[in-house]
Parts: C-alpha cells; structure tokens; sequence
C-alpha cells in the first residue's frame, strides 16, 4: 500500500505546510486549494487519507467528505478548520469522519491521528486482501484448498453428488470428512430434502436400532409413541452414517437388509416403510484392516464403497495451511469482532513444521485460540499453547520479535543513514552504495508496510 493523502485547505500557506511535513513522513501527497478539484482527484485517484479544510467557498468539507465516503469508502477522512463548532464536529463524525482536528493544531496531533488513521486503511486493505484470497480458494460450500489432489477429490465429488451412488469417506481425523459429505449432500438433488448425521460409534446396539430404524407404539416398555427411524426422516434426502465401523455386526446385517431392499422395519413393527434414501459413510480406521479382522462386514463394505473419497491427511497438503490458518483467521475475527489480520512469520514456521495428528479440526482450533488471546492485529508465538511454543528444543518465543529479518534489518539501517544525512536521499545512495531509484524503492516498499512501524 502505498500511502497516499489528500490534502484541501483553500488558505495556500496552511496547505504548503501540511504537506511539507506530511512529506517528509514519508507519504505521497497531493495538495489542493479547491473542493472542486478534491473531488474530481477522489473520481480518479486512490488515496488513503483525505486531510479537509472544513469552510471553503464553493465545495466545502463536507461535500469533500461526503465524495470520498461515496467514492473511496476505504479510505479515512479528517478534518482540520478554524472554525470548529461541537455542531459542525458532530456532523463530521456522524458522515463517518475519522477524526475533527480544530485550528491552530500541533504538529504531532496531526501526525499521530494521520498515522492511526492509515493503520485502520491498511487492516481494512489487508483483511479485504486476505478475504480475496481465501475465497479465490474457496469452493462454494466453503471448502479451502489448494491442493491437487484435494482438487481432484472435489471434481470427483461435483460429479457423483447429482448421482444417488453410496460413497465411503475415508481420512484421518479432523481431515474435512463431514465437510465433504455435507458438500456432496448440497450439491445433489436432494439438497432441498433433508441432511440427517449421525454418529454410529456413540451408541449401544439397541439404542442405534431404535435411532436409525425407529420404534411403533408400544415396541418396549416405555416406547409410548410412534417413533420414525433417521433413515425414515431422511427420506428424500441424505443419511450420513459417521464411524460407519464401529457399527455391531449384527447391526451391519440389518443396515444392508434396509439398503437394499429401501425399505425400513420399525423396531416392533410388521410391515416394512418404503423409504428413498442417499447413504454417504465416513471413517478414520483403515476400512481393509477392518474387513480383514472381521469388524467390518465385507458385504456392507461393498454396498457402501461405491466410490470412495480417501482425503489426505494435513502434513501430506502443507500448501493447505497458510491457506487455512487465514481462512480461519478470518472468520474467527469476524466472529470475535477483533481487528486481527495477520499470523506472524515465526507463527507461521511452527505451523508449517508440525504434523497435525488433529488436522484441520486442530489447525482451527490453534488459530480460534490465536485469534480469541491475540491483543494487537497479530497472532505471535505467545498465543500458541506451550507445547508448540517450544518445538525442537527451540523458544520461538524468546526469539520472536528479538532477532529482526533481513530486511527488517535493512530498512533499519536505511534509516539511520537517512537521519545521518538529513533526509538526503543523493547522499544516502551513495553511501548505501545504491543508486536513487533502488533507495527509493526499498522506501516505497517500507511505506507499503504501514506507517505504525
Ligand atoms: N478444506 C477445508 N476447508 C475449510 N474448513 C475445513 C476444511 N477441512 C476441514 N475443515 C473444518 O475442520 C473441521 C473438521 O472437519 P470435519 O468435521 O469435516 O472433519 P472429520 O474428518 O469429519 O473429522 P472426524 O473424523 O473427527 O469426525 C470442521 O470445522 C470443518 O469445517
Ligand atoms: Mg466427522
């Protein structure tokens, strides 16, 4: 971001000051002495913080707020006038000024509400950014990837979601099993029916036959009503059966029965219910292992595996966690209501290093407990749990922040010859041993960083 200002002020001597000083902050300014022509540079011209006279023949102030509001809703206004009223500071704020600045002013007011004024421009900048990017990403029914072969699943699923087939999703833990199930279920024509889940590794045999089947009237003592089985609930739509594996033998038997003849008995029941149901199953065992050992029927494998979806497992898709870790950053942000934007570098490299026995489940928990201690716009090494804080026998926490990069050295260093010379850019050059036009570049890219730093 290179920052830009805007500055109106009809009394010439007041607008070559301000953006003398503006300029030697480093910023690029672009003055003018007419409201007229303010609006017409807001038409053309990106700019960050708009700094306005309020009292001005012609285009006044707030038509210059107004404009910019209008035209360049990212960018902050200020302004500064001689005849500030509580009634005219009141309107300003309430056309979303940044900030009212009365006549005669300090120096360091203005810079330090200038300055704060660009960081909100830049987080607003950044996070739309970050936004852009993640849902470049993005698959409609929010699944973030970046990777090929998760690319490659998600082709495959968009192809047999509008098909009624039986598919097995296989993959670690925490790797998105459910994400893809529900993606298959919405992009199916059943998407209007309903979506039931439900978790067979949770209950005991019984109560899972009076859970997926149902019960009539009086089946058992205490059963005092009609009960519909989920498999009858999710008629016309699609059952997902979750740790399909851990299902009782017997249990298996019966789910086949009812998957192949599409229809239910009730528990206590008679006469069978037709019902119309997509069965999509998931598990983190190895399904092979499980048939071979007998845990697993192989006839209910072969029903349910007619095409499966093996997801990989995090520490096989890196690519996948900078991704990732932003998409969460922001929606736990946004949730939150906190203005954190970024993940730091060393953050980052932790992140990057650690194999994720939890995969995504886990990478978003880390980044929700990141986002949640977080106190400025960042989530630094401090606000990871201790034990990847200390990772490989080394303290990314000590050293965060402690050791700068090389170029956070460099800018450094530009800068103390800077202040050696006086803000002479020749003589800074030339002892930097760059030519202007690469001094001024680095320059350029320091801006682009922010003004907070
Ligand atoms: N590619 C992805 N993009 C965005 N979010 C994801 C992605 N993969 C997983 N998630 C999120 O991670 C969390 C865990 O995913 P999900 O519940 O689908 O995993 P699972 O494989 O079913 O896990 P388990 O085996 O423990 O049941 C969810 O909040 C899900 O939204
Ligand atoms: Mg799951």
């Amino acid at each position: 971001m290179d920052a830009g200002l805007l500055i109106v002020d009809d009394e010439e001597i007041a607008l070559r000051n301000l953006q003398h000083v503006m300029e030697r902050e480093g910023y690029q300014v672009t003055a003018t002495q007419s409201g007229a022509t303010a609006v017409s540079l807001l038409e053309s011209q990106r700019f960050d913080v708009v700094l306005t006279d309020l009292r001005m023949e012609g285009v006044d102030g707030m038509d210059v707020l107004k404009k910019s509001r209008e035209l360049q809703p990212a960018a902050e206004v200020i302004f500064i006038t001689g005849y500030a009223t509580a009634e005219s500071a009141v309107q300003a704020l309430k056309h979303g000024a940044f900030y009212y600045i009365a006549k005669p002013f300090r120096l360091d007011e203005v810079r330090k509400v200038v300055a704060e004024a660009l960081e909100k421009v830049r987080l607003r900048r950044e996070n739309d950014a970050l936004r852009r990017e993640v849902e470049h990403y993005r698959d409609g029914e929010g699944i973030v990837t970046q990777d090929v072969e998760m690319q490659r699943l998600l082709d495959m699923a968009r192809q047999i979601a509008p098909t009624d087939c039986s598919v097995l999703i296989t993959g670690e833990s925490g790797t998105g099993k459910e994400l893809f199930a529900k993606y298959l279920h919405k992009q199916s024509a059943r998407a209007e029916g309903p979506y039931v889940a439900i978790n067979c590794g949770a209950f005991s045999e019984q109560l899972l036959a009076n859970e997926l089947f149902g019960h009539e009237k009086g089946a058992f003592t205490g059963a005092n009503t009609l009960k519909k089985g989920l498999i009858e609930v999710s008629s016309g739509g699609t059952l997902f059966l979750d740790e399909v594996t851990e299902m009782a033998p017997s249990m298996q038997v019966k789910l086949l029965r009812v998957l192949q003849e599409e229809e239910v008995l009730r528990v206590g029941g008679t006469r069978p219910v037709k019902c119309d149901v997509r069965v999509l199953a998931a598990t983190n065992r190895d399904v092979d292992e499980a048939v071979k050992d007998g845990s697993f029927r192989e006839d209910l494998y072969f029903r349910l595996n007619v095409v499966n979806l093996r997801i990989p497992p995090l520490a096989r898709r890196k690519g996948d966690i900078p991704l990732l870790a932003q998409h969460f950053l922001l929606k736990y942000a946004s949730r939150m209501k906190k203005p954190v934007t970024r993940i730091s570098g060393e953050v980052m490299a932790l992140l990057m290093d650690y194999p994720f026995p939890g995969n995504v489940r886990e990478l978003e928990n880390l980044i929700e407990r990141g986002t949640a201690m977080a106190q400025g716009d960042t989530i630094e090494v401090a606000h990871l749990p201790e034990t990847l804080q200390k990772r490989g026998g080394v303290d990314f926490r000590r050293i965060e922040g402690r050791l700068p990069t090389l170029e956070e050295q460099e800018q450094t260093y530009i800068s103390r010859v800077l202040d050696e010379v006086q803000g002479n850019q020749t003589a800074a050059a030339q002892i930097l041993g760059i030519n202007r036009a690469s001094l001024w570049r680095k320059l350029k890219a320091r801006r682009s960083e922010g003004s907070s730093k």
